[in-house]
């Protein structure tokens, strides 16, 4: 069977990677109730169904940060991503390319930004604000170096928030004998990952932060690491010491309050993505969808409005994009297809969302996905937010 619809990617990947990977990407934090509501408040919002009005010509296209994107979408930054395939990250930032969308390296991929960088159009840089400054400062300089045209810079992770799920898959909470057994049986009752990775790989260890880390973190001491580096510190005037090094873009990735929102602006930051870190760090705040229009109406117009969390089809895409975003990323939709199959599942789950968003604005009467508003929703239906 053919995966069509993003839970079929879900599912896909579930079959194949060992349990650890696949509950580090599909869980949230705690009880999960984010998580679900990410996806719950899309489901309810009710599209306008227009007719008649020629859609034969409709754009997809839009401009973000002086680049051209093919289709409002970008990939996400997500950690680890060469573990769910081998050299993970080059594989989906291929696909990216390929569909004319930005791929978002995270800082804690496993390739390093200039592996992909030279395997094709460079990335997007996401940057987690560690202790070491000096540490920070050649990243940003790496990724200046390598040619990556925006800066995301995370700012809703200066812990991370508790998935409960990783402890029982034991990705997290082993370490010696427990965790090497672990991944051992892991990975030899998954036999196609294991053979994919541990042939056509390098060492596993987290290359990009490169390891982190100092240290050479291998993957139990992932969430340790994470809790002894990043900066709890970090304010709005930590931009200052990003600003010295990077003259490029900057976009704040992580924002769901209006006042936050408020503050990046002054903070000089050119664009903000509304997230709650998908539903894996503070449990129980709203949903980014419920949070776009708040945002919107208090910053749009004063810099580029990005969404991410439980975007599933193309029609969720035009959801966000007529409450006010300019552009969505998705997390989970990539890190499933490529879980489930490298680069091509990437590019097919890509088309996917391409076909699924031109369908959808033919059928709202929406012309330009980039002049995409509020007439494309169908206000009097009742809405959960
Ligand atoms: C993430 N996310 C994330 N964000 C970030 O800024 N840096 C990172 O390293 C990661 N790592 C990461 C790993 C995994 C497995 C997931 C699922 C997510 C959050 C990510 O960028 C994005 O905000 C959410 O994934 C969006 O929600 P959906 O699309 O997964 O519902």
């Amino acid at each position: 069977m053919k995966p069509a619809s993003m839970s079929d990617y879900r599912e896909r990947a579930r079959r194949r990677l060992p349990p650890m990977f696949f509950e580090y990407i599909d869980g949230g934090s705690y009880a999960e109730e984010t998580l679900r509501r990410n996806v719950r408040d899309l489901e309810a919002i009710a599209l306008r169904q227009r007719v008649m009005r020629d859609m034969s010509k409709v754009d997809l296209s839009t401009t973000l940060f002086g680049q051209t994107l093919s289709m409002p979408l970008a990939l996400a930054p997500v950690g680890m991503a060469g573990m769910y395939a081998a050299r993970g990250e080059v594989q989906a930032a291929r696909a990216a390319a390929g569909a004319g969308v930005p791929f978002c390296l995270s800082t804690v991929g496993v390739c390093s930004i200039e592996e992909v960088a030279a395997a094709g159009t460079p990335p997007w840089f996401q940057l987690y604000m560690l202790k070491d400054r000096g540490y920070m400062r050649d990243l940003i300089t790496r990724a200046k170096d390598a040619g990556c045209p925006v800066l995301v810079f995370t700012v809703d992770l200066p812990i991370p928030g508790a998935r409960y799920r990783d402890v029982r898959s034991g990705f997290t909470g082993l370490s010696g004998l427990p965790a090497a057994i672990n991944t051992l049986w892991q990975g030899a009752t998954h036999p196609a990952w294991s053979w994919d990775l541990f042939t056509q790989g390098r060492p596993h260890t987290l290359g990009s932060v490169q390891a982190a880390v100092q240290g050479g973190g291998r993957v139990n001491d992932f969430l340790a690491w994470i809790a002894r580096n990043f900066d709890r510190s970090v304010t709005w005037k930590d931009l200052d010491f990003v600003r010295e090094i990077w003259d490029g873009p900057i976009v704040i990735k992580g924002v769901l309050d209006p006042d936050d929102a408020r503050d990046a602006v002054r903070a000089g930051a050119q664009g903000l993505v509304v997230s709650n870190h998908g539903g894996r760090q503070l449990d129980g705040v709203s949903s980014s969808i419920a949070a776009l229009p708040r945002i919107a109406d208090a910053v749009g117009g004063d810099l580029e409005i990005l969404m991410d969390g439980g975007i599933r089809s193309g029609l969720d895409v035009l959801k966000a994009l007529s409450l006010g975003a300019r552009a969505c990323l998705v997390g989970r939709p990539w890190a499933w297809a490529l879980g489930a199959g490298g680069e091509a599942m990437v590019s097919r789950m890509l088309g996917v969302m391409r076909s699924e968003l031109t369908t959808a604005m033919i059928l709202t009467g929406c012309t330009t996905a980039a002049r995409a508003n509020a007439d494309m929703l169908d206000v009097a239906a009742p809405q959960n937010l």
